[in-house]
């Protein structure tokens, strides 16, 4: 099988297999557990950057349930990009840059959003900056992953919730997130490195990690001042 590496030590599949296998029903469902926690979250007419977008199936979800939002795709592999944009004409917005370089202004994005892809970033924390940079004072990033820390009776309420057979879904899940999980240990120093921003790293639908970092709404430093660093868990609700 051909694989496409992105940095020294990651491997992914090349994007028509990984089109595919998104396309299956596991992906299916928690795509529409993500655009359940952003379609409630995002408020109306919201600039979106999708991160890392793949073939781009999220932020079609998200289109399907909030015609309204103005949405944006952006991956490092442009093969990814053109099936995105062959499969998505609709969406229109789809760029081909490195998430730890985006090509935007800093601000100017209600919400920026991540599924799946910070862990094969080569500098995660950079990305992050990233991320937040681009946000509007308020605005919100929010990260997806596995997290390898997922319990067997986890994947089985996992397995229970969306009617699949746990023998399916137990081995499934302990193949792929042997390298395409987080662990909290590697993520808490990521988020912290975020300068100017609150975040919250929570688990969430028995096998993922989600991450929701929060751009100050006041700029986090003055001229002459010394930066402060990002806080943890305090989100408000
Ligand atoms: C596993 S796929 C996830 C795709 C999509 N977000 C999803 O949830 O289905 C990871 C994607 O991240 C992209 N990627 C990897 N490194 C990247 C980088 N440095 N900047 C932008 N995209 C990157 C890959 O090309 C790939 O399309």
């Amino acid at each position: 099988m051909m694989a496409t590496a992105t940095s020294r030590f990651h491997l992914e599949p090349p994007p028509w297999l990984y089109a595919r296998l998104a396309k299956g029903p596991l992906f299916r469902r928690l795509y529409r557990r993500f655009v359940a926690d952003l379609a409630a979250a995002l408020p109306p007419g919201a600039r979106v950057l999708d991160v890392g977008t793949g073939p781009g199936y999220l932020p079609a979800y998200l289109a399907r349930e909030r015609p309204d939002l103005d949405l944006s795709g952006l991956d490092l592999s442009d093969r990814m990009i053109r099936r995105a944009a062959r499969r998505h004409p609709e969406l229109r917005k789809w760029s081909v840059a490195d998430a730890q370089a985006l090509p935007f202004p800093a601000g100017v994005f209600d919400q920026t959003i991540a599924s799946f892809s910070l862990h094969i970033w080569p500098d995660r924390a950079l990305g992050v900056q990233e991320l937040v940079r681009v946000l509007k004072p308020g605005g919100r990033a929010w990260i997806f992953e596995l997290r390898r820390e997922a319990a067997a009776d986890e994947l089985r309420q996992f397995a229970r919730a969306e009617g699949l057979p746990f023998l399916m879904v137990y081995p499934g899940f302990k193949v792929v997130s042997w390298h395409h999980s987080l662990r909290q240990a590697e993520f808490d120093p990521i988020l912290r490195a975020a300068a100017g921003c609150q975040w919250e790293l929570q688990p969430v639908h028995h096998l993922l990690w989600r991450a929701e970092l929060r751009r100050a709404q006041v700029p986090a430093h003055r001229p002459g001042r010394t930066p402060r660093d990002s806080s943890p868990n305090f989100l408000p609700p």
